[in-house]
């Protein structure tokens, strides 16, 4: 039996040609279902991505010249099959009920006295907590083991069948495998549950799709339901969603144990998913404490939820309670505050930043959000308007999600009213009047008025004075615009010629207060040339670069002579900002102000020269980040591994020395494993930095 072309018969894994292909076949899809669950059951691949998609393709290459020997349950049926022409109905043998809610704490209160007042128990109650993903619920029905049916809840008694797509999801188990005890199968099974698209496979796939300018979803949710509904499956298997069991529908007789949360183990048991929170916890006291911490951590987790779900765990206790109309008597689900919400968008004006970048700033009526009233929100620029098609007067989804700046996410275009207004860019700058223009290939449109504009002064001043630039205390935002705005203050050298008397006049302002101001000036000379570098608002030129700008030319002179070649050796300096900064420094005023900041009498010590590259602790060696990191920004660590003297690459191969996987890491992690390559995780790398004295 000839093997398909491509497969590499030396694999120890591959089918072995002795066998009969009934044989291979069903070594194959054993190989498939093990690593499957390894891979979205377990978070725990074993085999790289390629590995598995070699053996996919033998088992269908055997499959397509045996066709008797297809079955239901290969896993080759996770790829997806011929598209349908519709969604065909199914009634679910036991209704899919949707929760009552809570939404602050005395709600959740009155729900656990109702729970004990109706059960007349006056001890504490068990409750199992889950968190309340948020995606689309699902019945997926298995008889003797085997996945006959998948539907969605839709009313709650009549759903679609869309089985077809649910067999792609890999953390559905095709065939139940019994790892209990007993060994048995249940002869009826409905798992129910939530489908959902983690975060990261969310932005992935909108990123991709925003390259290839199509249509991205507004969250994961949408994108988990948009996937779901895909009449060809194959669109589906290409998506990355999940799939975690929460509960039952019908069980055959003997399944049920005593507990909510040993349903969940049993399922588990089966090959299913489980959320990873899952906790018991007694009273309303644990209840809370739970709903906190998860609250807390809400950004940080790996989906998105939108409450926590908390259940009585006893099962004779769930009967007790039984439902009212359409939701079980003995369940909550406790809500965190929304993270979007609809709202108006009354008018749009524009803002011009430092750089003369002029952003439009939504003005919306204002609308509590992510736990916070909001009623401005940035459009970012030309092409997100466009992208969005928003209109003054339309119906738009805020959303704010933890501590990002509140975004527009979407209109609602049925709510567009008749008198809609376009959002126009202005012609001329809102605050000096020069002209606006939008450089070819860019999304921004600008001001060309520089520092005539006092928008662009103002901003450029405030930038000059900020903590992470020279640190003037004392100096915020407010009074850089009153400064500029009574005229006291035109440039930055101003800053160093102002009198008392001129500054304690201001509003709010007092001899003392004024003195102050210029004390702290005189402090603010002494600086460091990092800071003196992010000080001057060079576009993209943020702290970092600032930093490794100073470490790598030691002084301001050779910065300000370098030419792009040079600036590109600079780790985290790439052609964009290279080119922004020798344009910086060929502008005449630019060079006028340095000089004159100069002559101020700003100063800083010299920076040492750095050892030559190969007396550096990392030198020769190359190491590859993968994963997410928390505690420290991706960049800042390759730019602090690199001072190091470490190369950091993207890509995993034998001459990586290191690898640092973060959270979620993935095949990159699972390649450094195969080739046996040292690993270690971000606690790993901050001990590494801590050790050099880069922490
Ligand atoms: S239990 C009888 N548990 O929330 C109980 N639902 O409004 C039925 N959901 O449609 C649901 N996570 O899609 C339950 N851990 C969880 C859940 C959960 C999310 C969704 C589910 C349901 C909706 C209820």
């Amino acid at each position: 039996m000839p093997l398909l072309s491509g497969s590499s018969p030396e694999s120890s894994s591959a089918a072995n040609s002795e066998q009969t292909p009934a044989q291979q076949i069903e070594s194959l899809r054993q190989q498939l279902n093990e690593h499957n669950y390894r891979y979205y059951v377990q978070d725990a691949p074993s085999i790289p991505d390629a590995e598995y998609d070699r053996l996919m393709r033998q088992l269908q290459g055997l499959e397509e010249a045996h066709p008797e020997l297809q079955s239901p349950d290969s896993p080759s049926q996770r790829v997806g099959a011929m598209p349908l022409s519709a969604f065909s109905q199914i009634t679910h043998s036991i209704p899919m009920l949707s929760l009552d809610n809570a939404f602050d704490d005395d709600e959740f209160n009155r729900f656990n006295q109702r729970v004990k007042e109706r059960l007349g128990m006056d001890d504490e109650i068990e409750y199992a907590c889950e968190p309340k993903l948020d995606g689309i619920a699902l019945s997926i029905r298995y008889e003797k083991g085997l996945l006959v049916q998948a539907a969605t809840r839709g009313d709650g008694t009549t759903g679609e069948d869309i089985t077809q797509n649910v067999k792609t999801i890999g953390s559905v188990p095709l065939r139940l495998t019994a790892n209990d005890a007993s060994g048995e199968l249940p002869e009826v099974l409905e798992v129910r549950g939530e489908v959902y698209m983690p975060k990261a496979g969310f932005e992935k796939l909108n990123k991709a799709a925003a390259e290839a300018g199509e249509k991205v979803f507004v969250n994961p949710r949408n994108a988990a339901a948009g996937s779901l509904r895909q009449l060809d499956s194959r669109i589906t298997a290409k998506r990355p969603l999940e799939f975690c069991a929460y509960s039952v529908g019908e069980v055959s007789d003997g399944f049920m144990p005593e507990h909510h949360s040993e349903v969940l183990q049993k399922l588990s048991g089966l090959g299913f998913r489980l959320n990873p929170e899952l906790k018991v916890v007694t009273g309303v006291q644990g209840c809370l404490d739970y709903y906190r911490d998860l609250g807390e951590r809400r950004d940080q987790l790996a989906f998105e939820i939108d409450g926590i779900v908390f259940k009585t765990n006893r099962l004779d206790l769930q009967a007790e309670l039984g439902f009212v109309s359409r939701a079980p008597r003995w369940a909550i689900a406790y809500k965190f505050p929304a993270q979007e919400e609809m709202t108006l968008l009354k008018d749009v004006e524009f803002q011009v930043g430092r750089t003369g970048a002029i952003t439009p700033v939504a003005r919306l009526e204002p609308v509590y959000v992510g736990g916070v009233t909001v009623s401005n929100a940035t459009l970012h620029n030309a092409d997100e308007v466009a992208r969005l098609g928003v209109k003054i007067g339309d119906t738009v989804i805020v959303r704010r999600a933890g501590d990002v700046i509140p975004q527009i996410v979407s209109v609602v275009a049925e709510k567009r009213p008749d008198d809609a207004r376009d959002v126009l860019f202005p012609a001329a700058c809102p605050v000096c009047g020069s002209e606006t223009e939008r450089a070819e290939g860019e999304a921004v449109v600008r001001c060309s008025g520089g520092l005539v504009c006092a928008a662009q002064r103002k901003e450029g001043i405030k930038h000059f004075a900020a903590r992470k630039a020279l640190d003037v205390d004392g100096l915020g935002d407010k009074l850089v615009e009153i400064l500029v705005d009574q005229g006291l203050v035109n440039s930055l050298t101003d800053l160093f010629h102002l009198k008392v008397e001129d500054v304690s006049a201001l509003e709010r302002m007092g001899p003392k207060s004024a003195q102050n101001l210029l004390d702290a000036l005189q402090k603010a000379k002494q600086t460091t040339l990092p800071r003196f570098i992010y000080s001057l608002g060079i576009r993209e030129v943020g702290e970092v670069t600032a930093k490794q700008l100073a470490l790598h030319f030691c002084d301001l002179a050779a910065i300000r002579n370098a030419t792009e070649e040079q600036l590109l050796e600079v780790p985290d300096v790439g052609p964009i900002v290279a080119h922004h900064i020798v344009t910086f420094f060929r502008q005449p005023h630019n060079l006028e102000t340095l000089d004159a900041l100069l002559a101020e009498g700003i100063e800083w010590p010299a920076i040492e020269a750095r050892p030559p590259a190969e007396e550096l602790p990392l030198a020769g060696q190359t190491l590859v980040l993968t994963g997410t990191l928390n505690q420290l920004k991706r960049n800042d660590a390759k730019a602090a591994l690199e001072e190091l003297g470490a190369k950091v690459s993207g890509s995993v191969s034998k001459k990586t020395h290191l690898v640092i996987a973060g959270e979620a890491a993935g095949s990159k992690l699972t390649k450094a494993q195969e080739l046996g390559i040292e690993v270690t995780d971000e606690e790993g790398l901050l001990a590494l930095l801590r050790e050099h004295g880069k922490l």
